[in-house]
């Protein structure tokens, strides 16, 4: 059972500026609710009770987004719209505990996800990068928790990445040992297409052995003068077993505007409230192009 998940909201989110000028990245809404939150429901649905953010700078509105606010509460009460109240209070569930971390220089995922050492301890984790958006017929972090059962060791979702794309991704080579699970041999951060090890590039959702921990603290910066997740994983591939897994399911970039603008349109046309009208218009609108 995963019951700690680490979230990453430390980086600086450039692509996205002037947007993340003055807000986080991860604060930025598809639809109705921010990233983070999608992120954050994934996890729990996954049997997470402990959600670790490691925040910076610029990051007190997430703390506020996970924390109670009693004046909205009591207004919403007074005014008898129980449904936006309830909306409101399941942003964290009863059962869960939210942990606030922070890295005070960016200085890489992997010094981010190190950060959260001594809350984890020696138990395996979650990681989840709030900026891709996923979903599948099971939440993707869910399907990976039974794989990492099954086979008690580290498993990182990936998908097919096109040849102009590698150098965006953390590009895993491996053997098949069923359908769409491969035993990994080698992970690349970021290479060239000709340089990329497979078409695999790993999708923001990592489950993790402890034994990262020591790798990760005794790491030099690795590509971008970062502390790479990625160099953490290779390592550990040394010692432990892992697994690359090809999630059943779809994933949103919303770190980059295409990505983000994709998934206000297929969420925005499936929103319950919105979706029918949204698409109508849509359809309107296409005419004219
Ligand atoms: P990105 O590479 O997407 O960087 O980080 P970024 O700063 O968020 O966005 P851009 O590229 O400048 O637009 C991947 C994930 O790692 C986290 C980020 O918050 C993001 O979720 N991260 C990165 C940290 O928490 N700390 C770091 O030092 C670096």
């Amino acid at each position: 059972m995963i019951r700690k998940a680490i979230f990453p909201v430390a980086g600086l989110g450039t692509r996205f500026l002037p947007a993340t000028k003055a807000q986080p990245k991860e604060m930025l809404a598809v639809v109705d609710k921010p990233l983070i939150q999608y992120a954050a429901e994934e996890a729990v649905a996954a049997g997470a009770t402990e959600l670790i953010f490691i925040t910076g700078r610029n990051k007190r509105a997430i703390e506020d987004h996970f924390d109670t606010v009693f004046e909205l509460e009591s207004e919403l009460n007074a005014k008898g719209k129980t449904e936006l109240l309830e909306i409101i209070r399941s942003v964290v569930p009863s059962h869960v505990n939210c942990i606030f971390i922070r890295q005070h220089k960016a200085l890489g995922l992997g010094h981010a996800v190190l950060c959260a050492r001594s809350v984890v301890g020696d138990e395996p984790f979650a990681v989840l990068l709030a900026d891709d958006l996923m979903e599948g017929p099971e939440p993707i972090l869910s399907q990976m928790a039974k794989i990492h059962e099954f086979q008690q060791c580290s498993v990182l979702a990936v998908q097919a990445v096109a040849p102009e794309d590698t150098r965006s991704y953390g590009m895993v080579a491996g053997k098949e040992i069923e359908p769409g699970l491969l035993q990994m041999s080698g992970i690349v951060e970021k290479p060239a297409p000709e340089k990329a090890p497979s078409n695999l590039g790993v999708a923001g959702r990592y489950i993790l052995s402890p034994a990262i921990f020591e790798l990760l603290a005794n790491q030099k910066p690795g590509v971008g003068g970062e502390i790479q997740l990625t160099d953490g994983i290779a390592a550990l591939m040394k010692r432990e077993r892992v697994l690359a897994y090809q999630y059943e399911g779809q994933r949103f970039d919303c770190g980059s505007k295409l990505g983000f603008l994709k998934a206000n349109v297929e969420l925005g046309m499936r929103h319950p409230e919105v979706g029918a009208d949204f698409t109508t218009y849509l359809k309107t609108l296409c005419q004219g192009f």
